[in-house]
């Protein structure tokens, strides 16, 4: 793993913005996985600073909830709209997010790995963090072979996302998500953490034992895996001099 620390969430987005935007640069065909939540919102913005072409991208998001319609203003369908395809060159029928409102979930989790795997595979997959080490919706106790298919959230992750919701009672119980199986097979992980809420899951993650009690650690079995931080979600791990000197002495050719 690669281990990123700034000092800021702006400067560990900046690097993660020049990584997509290179990927872009050198891959106009590229397939890019997504995230939602609060961490990507500042990277969206820069991305769409930098006016990309993203008239070749194809995008899969990695989650969604179910029961809601695309409409709905939390939905990620309309968070992905808002924070990031209006404003780019992307083609709608580029974009792939999970249906929630399938009359088949199951057949639709299947015909989402189907799509991944005519799409060629995902070059670069975008990930966030929950304060518990979850990453997509994998909750803990996921299985680390998991592929697309039906979550439960745990209350934690039901109450961490109620700020979008007004209240914990208004968040979906169900999700489609990514499976923890399907995200190792990207080509590349980048995953972005700022805040000390996030501090120990990503000690856990980066540091701990691999275990589905913190879904995030089985990056670990990963062969390419970035991690763009900030101080506070760093704060909690051991070798933080030892990230910081091995990322200074890259040549600045091979730095995001
Ligand atoms: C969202 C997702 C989740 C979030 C995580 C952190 O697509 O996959 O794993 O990345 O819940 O959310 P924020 O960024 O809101 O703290």
């Amino acid at each position: 793993m690669e281990i990123i620390i700034q000092s800021t969430p702006q400067a560990a987005t900046e690097i993660a913005a020049r990584l997509m935007a290179k990927l872009i640069g050198k891959k106009p065909g590229a397939v890019i996985g997504l995230a939602t939540g609060s961490t990507p919102e500042l990277l969206y913005r820069s991305l769409i600073n930098l006016h990309l072409d993203w008239s070749r991208v194809t995008t899969f998001n990695l989650d969604e909830y179910i029961g809601i319609p695309r409409e709905h203003p939390q939905s990620y369908h309309s968070f992905m709209q808002q924070q990031l395809f209006r404003h780019v060159n992307i083609r709608p029928e580029s974009v792939h997010i999970p249906d929630g409102m399938a009359a088949d979930i199951p057949a639709a989790c299947q015909s989402y790995e189907s799509q991944i795997s005519a799409a060629g595979g995902i070059d670069l997959q975008l990930l966030g963090i929950g304060t518990d080490g979850h990453i997509g919706f994998n909750e803990l106790t996921s299985s680390l072979a998991s592929r697309t298919r039906i979550k439960t959230l745990t209350p934690q992750t039901r109450r961490d996302n109620a700020r979008f919701f007004g209240n914990e009672d208004q968040v979906p119980q169900h999700v489609i998500t990514m499976g923890i199986g399907t995200i190792l097979e990207a080509r590349h992980c980048l995953l972005l953490a700022f805040g000390a809420k996030k501090a120990r899951a990503i000690a856990g993650a980066v540091e701990g034992p691999v275990t589905a009690m913190n879904p995030a650690s089985a990056l670990q079995l990963h062969p390419h895996v970035t991690l763009c931080l900030d101080e506070a979600a760093a704060a909690e791990l051991r070798m933080t001099e030892y990230y910081r000197w091995v990322y200074d002495q890259k040549p600045d050719w091979q730095k995001a």
